[in-house]
């Protein structure tokens, strides 16, 4: 059969509220144009992010109830362990209540001034920790993975040679940890291939420097590969999976994404010394080692959550799902990061908007834009979110203007995604009309959250 389905049934469903267009117009000016002011009630398809926004299965419900609440030593605990053991190869896991929660604690130990943290893109929350740590983060991506047209397979690649530099400049004393994030999220959630791992841990190895994954989206990555990278084709996801695991010596992981948990994380490591200082922090931060942070009933969820996101079929539909909107996309002319990414489309609001400059958001617009035509809600990735103040007071943009659609795992249907994509192309069909917007209140850190805007 041709048609790819959605590998599971709907056994419960939440209601979606409409809205009307003169309705969503006077809501996006009650939020001030900024879509996380708007009520999730308010919003037709939510595509603000994929994380803690997944369906559950019914097994994993029935792990909710079979969670074990026990204070030390729980059942749980230890299946949540011997699965991610399963998968990472790694002996120490340390769960935490979400992926930032285990950043905080894995760079308060090997952070501080004068250290560098080199990844092939660290997400913000990642780059936040390194430099509340005093050190610095450095993103050496590939240069395909810089042009949002060109289409390749795995432009979330690191660029090796320039790492190796890096090192050779900084002196490898001065940086304790390579990262690579898979997929490649702040990048357009593109993958990285095993060959590039592989490449990574040869100089990793020559200087003596650490290596850990930011494995939020692995089983995406791993699918990724399993399709694209010659040798891997008949070879199932989790043996793809362990192959990336054993090249590191660690990773972070947010359960929010592809363990289909609301809420959750872990760290995982090789190191026993690093394990017993992380310990130790996570029993003041977090909480006893094995729940830390989380009620049992949690890591009953991720357990089954990290064995469901392995299944073949279900990675087929997510990433064929993710690919079936840019091919609609492709047929009407819009610009977004080529090819799709596996959690989400990334407009090219720059592109789109060409007649918006940089310091009028269009990024910013076009989600307004997309809201007011459908209740869609994307949210920014551009100058927003990671644009800074010259000393002059005029804005030093970011490198692209994009708006990220996330798609939530098994939450909406092909008719919902089919509705997501007329409302992208008929925004494009008027994109003349849009306006850009002026910042009118913000704040001096992570201003995208809670900053107010006005059209110009
Ligand atoms: N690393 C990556 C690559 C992420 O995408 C995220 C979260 C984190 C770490 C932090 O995990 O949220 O559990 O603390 N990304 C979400 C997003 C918020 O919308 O992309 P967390």
């Amino acid at each position: 059969m041709q048609t790819i389905i959605e590998p599971f049934k709907i056994k419960s469903v939440e209601p979606i509220y409409f809205t009307t267009r003169e309705e969503r117009i006077r809501i996006l000016q009650e939020a001030h144009y900024n879509p996380f002011l708007i009520h999730a009630r308010n919003v037709i398809i939510d595509l603000l992010t994929d994380s803690g926004t997944s369906a559950m299965s019914s097994e994993q419900w029935a792990g909710v109830m079979r969670g074990d609440e026990s204070y030390a030593g729980s059942e749980s605990f230890f299946r949540f362990e011997s699965t991610v053991r399963n998968i990472t190869g790694m002996p120490y896991i340390i769960p935490t209540h979400q992926g930032r929660a285990a950043e905080k604690i894995l760079f308060s130990i090997t952070g501080g001034r004068g250290k560098y943290f080199v990844s092939n893109t660290l997400f913000d929350t990642t780059r936040a920790n390194i430099e509340f740590s005093g050190a610095e983060g450095v993103d050496l991506l590939c240069a395909e993975g810089k042009q949002p047209a060109l289409v390749a397979p795995f432009k979330g690649n690191m660029d090796v040679a320039a790492l190796e530099q890096f090192i050779r400049e900084k002196g490898a004393e001065h940086i304790p940890m390579v990262i690579i994030t898979v997929t490649n999220n702040s990048g357009g959630g593109q993958p990285v291939s095993m060959e590039n791992v592989r490449a990574v841990r040869a100089v990793c190895d020559r200087y003596g420097i650490r290596l850990f994954i930011d494995a939020c989206r692995f089983a995406e990555n791993c699918y990724f590969i399993r399709k694209r990278e010659p040798g891997y084709a008949d070879k199932p996801v989790l043996a793809i999976a362990q192959e990336l695991f054993s090249y590191a010596d660690g990773c972070t992981m947010s359960a929010k994404k592809d363990a289909f948990a609301n809420i959750g994380g872990f760290l995982a490591m090789r190191d026993e010394q690093l394990a017993m200082e992380c310990r130790n922090l996570l029993i003041i931060t977090e909480g006893f080692p094995t729940y830390g942070g989380l009620a049992g009933r949690d890591l009953e969820a991720i357990a089954i959550g990290l064995e469901e996101v392995l299944h073949e079929d279900y990675l087929q539909y997510r990433i064929r799902s993710v690919e079936y909107i840019g091919e609609k996309l492709d047929a009407a002319g819009v610009p977004y990061i080529k090819p799709a990414g596996g959690h989400a489309i990334y407009l090219d609001a720059k592109a789109f908007l060409p007649h918006i400059p940089v310091h009028e958001y269009p990024g910013q617009a076009l989600c307004g834009a997309l809201y007011a035509e459908g209740g869609v809600r994307g949210v920014e990735i551009g100058s927003v979110m990671f644009g800074k103040y010259a000393a002059d007071g005029s804005l030093v943009p970011a490198q692209m203007e994009l708006v990220r659609l996330a798609i939530p795992r098994r939450v909406y249907t092909q008719s919902h995604i089919d509705y997501v994509a007329e409302v992208i192309v008929e925004v494009f069909r008027q994109r003349d009309r849009i306006k850009g917007y002026k910042i009118v209140y913000e704040t001096p850190l992570l201003r995208h959250f809670t900053a107010q805007f006005e059209p110009v």
